[in-house]
């Protein structure tokens, strides 16, 4: 079986690795791929292809789609599916596992992921949606100026802002909705309470009809320890999250999944691929911040250790809408991805730094170093993103995979290496 996979970041590296375990995939290409993906091999010993087309270059993917007949497209990052990547696929009859540019929309669009969960009685924040930043300011004044202010449309995971005061906040309204510090995405915004609790994320993989909610995760969305610094894309993540016991994740799936699936089902929405919702664990429940459409990155490394389940086969029946037939398994162990950064990010920082022990690292067999900002250059490993490597370990306990992570760390070394000290700190605290 041929595989396209599209995107070429640590998630997708994650997802080819996992693919290509696959005794059924005797091709993988990767679009456009990194200086991870093009060392991996299938169990057929062919090795992966990367293919130079950005992401989000849909008329080279559809063309090169065309010329290649993949038996199936697998979908990583946010961007393409809100353009229609999968409408198009099968607009030409090419089977393709992700959610059509309508179902995108719960990731693509804040205020229609907010109103949705209105009309569906999902639990979340306190919040009101707007166009105009006069309405938006008396209801800021409301919540006391204690918001969080988001940008109605994709804003590359900056487009929210938190304030604690009035002040701040109408300065947030005014950033995104007069100076429009975020473009179009500003138009329209999404205000809601600020929520104090800890935030989980969970991953639930659907074929429109049933679904499979997935182990908890957390991410570390700040740049620093502590939670401190600028928010970034994430940088580490773990599973699972020691947050949620089954009786609860049960009555997650009564209160947020099940009417969430309803909802689509009710509204014509067809969603056939990973609902990400990040959830805060407050104390009048868990509530749903924001849904995502897709795989989070890390959490996808996390998760991929410790998936037993061929990911071919759960793709398959997505796509063919048999998921309820299939039975998901998962290793027992615990997986801690940490993030090796160039120093700077999310700020600037430089590329081409050269990267070493990569090797030496996994030389333990319960770690794995999945690169997202990484190319070959000259036959030479060179740093070429913010977020550099997930370094990812599998241990009995969160605490010896997180030993195993950190211990596979100190082996890289490239050049202002930025790593966060505690990843996974919250799940050991005693
Ligand atoms: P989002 O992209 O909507 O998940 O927001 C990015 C980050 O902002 C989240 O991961 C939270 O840490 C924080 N955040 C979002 N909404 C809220 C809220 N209502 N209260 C507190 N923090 C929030
Ligand atoms: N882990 C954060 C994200 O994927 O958006």
């Amino acid at each position: 079986m041929k595989i396209l996979l599209i995107g070429g970041g640590g998630r997708e590296h994650a997802l080819a690795w996992k693919i290509v375990q696959s005794q059924r995939v005797s091709q993988l290409w990767v679009a456009p791929g990194n200086g991870g993906i093009v060392g991996e091999f299938t169990s057929r010993g062919e090795p992966v292809e990367c293919v130079d087309i950005g992401a989000e270059d849909l008329p080279a993917l559809i063309a090169f789609a065309l010329e290649h007949k993949p038996d199936l497209t697998v979908v990583g990052p946010d961007n393409p599916l809100s353009m229609g990547v999968v409408d198009l696929f099968k607009e030409h009859d090419l089977p393709i596992w992700g959610p059509n540019q309508m179902a995108a929309q719960f990731e693509s669009s804040k205020v229609f992921s907010q109103d949705f969960m209105a009309r569906h009685n999902i639990p979340t924040a306190r919040s009101g949606t707007f166009d105009f930043p006069t309405a938006a300011k008396s209801f800021a004044a409301e919540l006391d100026g204690k918001c969080a202010i988001k940008a109605d449309g994709l804003a590359l995971g900056k487009g929210v802002l938190l304030s604690k005061t009035i002040d701040e906040a109408e300065s947030a309204i005014d950033l995104m909705m007069v100076e429009q510090q975020f473009g179009e995405a500003g138009n329209s915004i999404v205000i809601q309470e600020f929520l104090e609790g800890v935030e989980v994320s969970l991953h639930i993989l659907t074929d429109g009809r049933s679904y499979v909610l997935f182990p908890t995760s957390q991410d570390h969305k700040r740049a620093f320890d502590g939670d401190e610094g600028l928010n970034t894309g994430g940088m580490g993540t773990y599973s699972p999250a020691p947050f949620l016991n089954e009786a609860e994740l049960e009555s997650i799936k009564r209160s947020v999944v099940e009417p969430w699936l309803q909802g689509c089902e009710a509204e014509g929405i067809d969603f056939c691929g990973i609902l990400y919702p990040g959830l805060m664990l407050t104390d009048d429940g868990p509530k749903v911040l924001e849904f995502n459409a897709r795989w989070g990155d890390p959490e996808t490394q996390a998760y991929l250790m410790r998936l037993e389940t061929d990911l071919v086969d759960l793709f398959e029946a997505c796509v063919d809408r048999r998921l309820a037939e299939m039975d998901v398994k998962w290793k027992e162990e615990a997986a801690v991805c940490v993030v090796m950064a160039s120093g700077g990010y999310p700020g600037s920082y430089q590329k081409g730094k050269l990267i070493e022990g990569i090797s030496d690292a996994e030389s333990v067999d319960t770690v794995k170093v999945f690169h997202a900002g990484t190319i070959l250059k000259d036959g030479e490993l060179v740093t070429n993103g913010g977020r550099v490597l997930g370094v990812t370990a599998l241990g009995d306990t969160i605490e010896k995979a997180c030993t195993e992570a950190y211990g596979a760390v100190d082996k890289i070394r490239f050049d202002g290496a930025h790593v966060r000290r505690d990843i996974a700190a919250k799940a050991l605290v005693k």
